[in-house]
């Protein structure tokens, strides 16, 4: 392997995830203050930073535009009380936008060039709806490139169950359910709500705090997602209870390399291993996250047995499941997404990589067992991406 500097996920905290549209809460916030509020949080709680000190800012969205445009890394940075020397920009890979958000920075860090890099995303898909203004090339469909159904997510879930009949959709549903009743466990258990960095919000009642994800449905039973309508197509089985939703929200992480880490008295939360991304048929966008693990696998020299934690982003049921197939891995198997995926939480696109990546970090803790951690996520045209970790707290065992 080549030499490289060791780079490590210090810490990463996110804003609740709320419902987008008008009856959402975040409905009257800014997409950058939600942002900023993350970053905000993320300096409060690791005041050792010496902020004049930090490298970069890189952050993520996928609709750069009005308050969500004129390069995050750097406006947020400012907004958020950071030194004017500290620069920042803005990143896009549409869903694994903060993904690569980290996975940039990580790299700056290993080549020397950074040591402390602030590293997120933020979606807010009320103000700035799913490929709102987007003008994809003509050529895309006139040259065939891609058909129609590669541009709409629901349709390429569709599609993954075309390709895999076995993949029924009573198993995407009870998938879905599961997840639900995971993340309601996982709030009972106070497991989510250290990493929430609340929020102040207005809505026709006055002000208020949003202190908890705003989408989660604890209550799914399988007769009720088995009732739902299919909107992508006429008796499809993707549904709104098996698919993630339309989502606002904003993560941020601190990336170090392990000697910054260790000069400025900060607890790395997850050393990282290897990262890939990888390009897949856009028809079938979903199953991109199994050829960047593969590829992810085998640049860190480790097999998919190796691995005792999973944090899958539940863009949609069937394309987890297809990963999981892959590798050969039961639908409820203990080490995928344990608190529960995106399914329940909610899927503001560019902010969801660090928000698998803060769920694993605190997994780690409990589990000094594991070595070894996967951030895995499918991207919009064809893509995936996969961070591979270690557990800065193994004591040995499986
Ligand atoms: C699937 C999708 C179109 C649904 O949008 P929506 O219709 O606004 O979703 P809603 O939350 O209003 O849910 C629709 C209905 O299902 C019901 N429902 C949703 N989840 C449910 C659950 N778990 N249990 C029972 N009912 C549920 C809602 O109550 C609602 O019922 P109603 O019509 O009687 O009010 C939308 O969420 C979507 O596009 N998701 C994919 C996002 C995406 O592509 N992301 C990128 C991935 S790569």
């Amino acid at each position: 392997m080549v030499e490289r500097t060791e780079v490590v996920f210090v810490d990463g905290v996110r804003t609740p995830f709320g419902r987008a549209g008008e009856k959402g809460m975040y409905w009257n916030t800014r997409a950058d203050d939600l942002a900023v509020k993350a970053m905000i949080g993320l300096l409060e709680r690791n005041p050792e930073v010496p902020k004049d000190r930090i490298d970069d800012v890189a952050i993520a969205a996928t609709t750069q535009q009005g308050d969500q445009g004129l390069t995050l890394g750097r406006t947020t940075a400012m907004l958020a009380g950071l030194p004017k020397s500290v620069p920042g920009y803005a990143i896009d890979r549409m869903c694994a936008g903060a993904m690569t958000s980290v996975t940039t920075t990580a790299g700056a860090i290993a080549f020397g060039a950074y040591e402390l890099a602030i590293a997120g995303g933020v979606e807010h898909m009320g103000r700035h709806p799913m490929g709102f203004n987007a003008d994809p090339n003509p050529r895309f469909l006139a040259e065939k490139l891609v058909s129609p159904d590669a541009l709409n997510m629901g349709m390429t879930a569709e599609r993954i169950h075309d390709r895999f009949p076995h993949l029924t959709k009573e198993r995407a549903d009870r998938y879905a359910m599961r997840s639900q009743h995971k993340l309601a466990a996982a709030y009972e258990a106070d497991k989510i709500q250290p990493d929430l960095i609340p929020v102040a919000i207005r809505s026709d009642e006055g002000w208020g705090l949003a202190t908890r994800d705003e989408a989660p449905r604890p209550e799914t039973t399988m007769e009720g997602l088995a009732g739902l309508k299919t909107p992508f197509r006429p008796h499809g089985r993707v549904t709104a209870g098996n698919s993630s939703g339309l989502n606002d929200g904003a993560t941020v992480s601190l990336m170090a390399s392990a000697a910054a880490a260790k000069e400025f008295g900060l607890k790395p939360k997850m050393r990282m291993v290897s990262f890939a991304f990888a390009g897949v048929e856009p028809e079938i966008m979903g199953i991109g996250p199994v050829p960047s693990t593969e590829k992810a696998l085998r640049k860190a020299g480790l097999s998919i047995d190796d691995i005792g934690l999973f944090e899958l982003n539940e863009a949609f049921a069937v394309q987890v499941l297809s990963f999981l197939d892959h590798f050969g891995i039961d639908d409820d198997d203990p080490r995928v997404n344990p608190w529960g995926g995106a399914i329940a939480i909610g899927h503001p696109l560019a902010s969801s990589g660090v928000r698998l990546m803060i769920q694993l970090a605190r997994q780690f803790e409990e589990h000094p067992e594991v070595r070894y951690g996967v951030t895995a996520m499918c991207v919009g045209l064809g893509q995936g991406g996969t961070v591979i970790w270690e557990n800065p707290n193994f004591k040995g065992g499986k």
